[in-house]
């Protein structure tokens, strides 16, 4: 599959993805844009999970509270790409890369990056979003079951057994990208949901995550705590980079939970692909 990106490759694309649902990828994704959107870069977001749409209603919400409350912050353009229902799979996937290559071609431009959340599923619309990321971001759940969806370990030596369907998917992606002439992805796994507790199982997933990482080649970043503060800031539609201090001052974890988020825009290096922003004034 030719990439969907290589006629309009001017903003730097950032997708997440992970082929099981409830991994992070739109929390993740709403707080990826919006950090950037704060620190100056002109940010758009495609929410190529319509069915689901947390992001699109994440977005939504944000919109609502910013007219409800007078609130200036961040409104990044955003677009949802729903499957094609046509009933040919041929027409299905001829329209769904018109979907992408369109909302691309628009919005590409103007653009910095450009934030796309995919479903965890894999369909057709999945794989066009990722054979379009300079960045391929996957956050996984902290438990050895879900290390199952980038490779099959070996329950006594947790060594590799082989690379997964996704990991595959993601290889071939980037090969295709390289033979199209593009830069490889720079493939970030990150831990989503740490607990506070440091418990064997988490020393275990953190173990092999390093291994994997070695083999399969991604970089593995800490991530984010398990806070409610993630699910709590949904139905506002903000994020942590939202949160103004001398309006209401941050709890602890709220503070540790923003420096997390941070920590993800580092290992983006949003510095290193577009250069420094100017901070918006007010
Ligand atoms: N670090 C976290 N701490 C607490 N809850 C989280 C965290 N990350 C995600 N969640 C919650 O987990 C659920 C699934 O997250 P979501 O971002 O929708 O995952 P996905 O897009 O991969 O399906 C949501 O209710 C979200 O608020
Ligand atoms: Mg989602």
């Amino acid at each position: 599959m030719t990439s969907a990106a290589t006629k309009t490759d001017k903003a730097h694309i950032i997708v997440f993805g992970n082929e099981k649902g409830g991994s992070g990828k739109s929390t993740s994704a709403m707080h990826t844009a919006i950090a950037l959107a704060r620190l100056g870069y002109n940010i758009a977001t495609i929410d190529l999970d319509a069915r689901q749409g947390t992001l699109t209603r994440y977005m939504q919400n944000r919109m609502n509270y910013s007219d409800e409350t007078y609130h200036k912050v961040p409104l990044p353009p955003h677009r949802a790409i729903s499957q094609s229902i046509k009933e040919n799979t041929a027409e299905q996937k001829a329209e769904e890369r018109f979907f992408i290559e369109t909302a691309l071609y628009e919005l590409t431009p103007a653009h910095d990056f450009i934030v796309i959340d995919t479903p965890g599923t894999d369909n057709h619309l999945s794989r066009l979003g990722h054979s379009c990321a300079d960045t391929l971001i996957t956050p996984l759940n902290d438990s050895l079951v879900d290390i199952d969806v980038l490779a099959r370990i070996d329950p006594k030596t947790h060594e590799i057994v082989q690379p997964s369907v996704y990991t595959l998917m993601v290889e071939e992606q980037n090969l295709q990208k390289i033979e199209d002439g593009g830069l490889p992805m720079h493939w970030i796994v990150m831990r989503n949901r740490l607990s506070r507790q440091n418990t064997k199982n988490s020393q275990t997933v953190g173990r092999i995550l390093e291994k994997l990482s070695n083999q399969l080649g991604f970089e593995l970043v800490p991530g984010f705590g398990e806070r409610v503060i993630f699910r709590e800031l949904f139905l506002k539609g903000l994020t942590l980079l939202d949160l103004k201090e001398e309006e209401t001052p941050l709890t602890l974890s709220q503070l540790a939970a923003r420096q997390e988020v941070r920590q993800l825009i580092c290992a983006i290096g949003p510095e290193k692909i577009k250069g420094y922003a100017k901070p918006p004034t007010g």
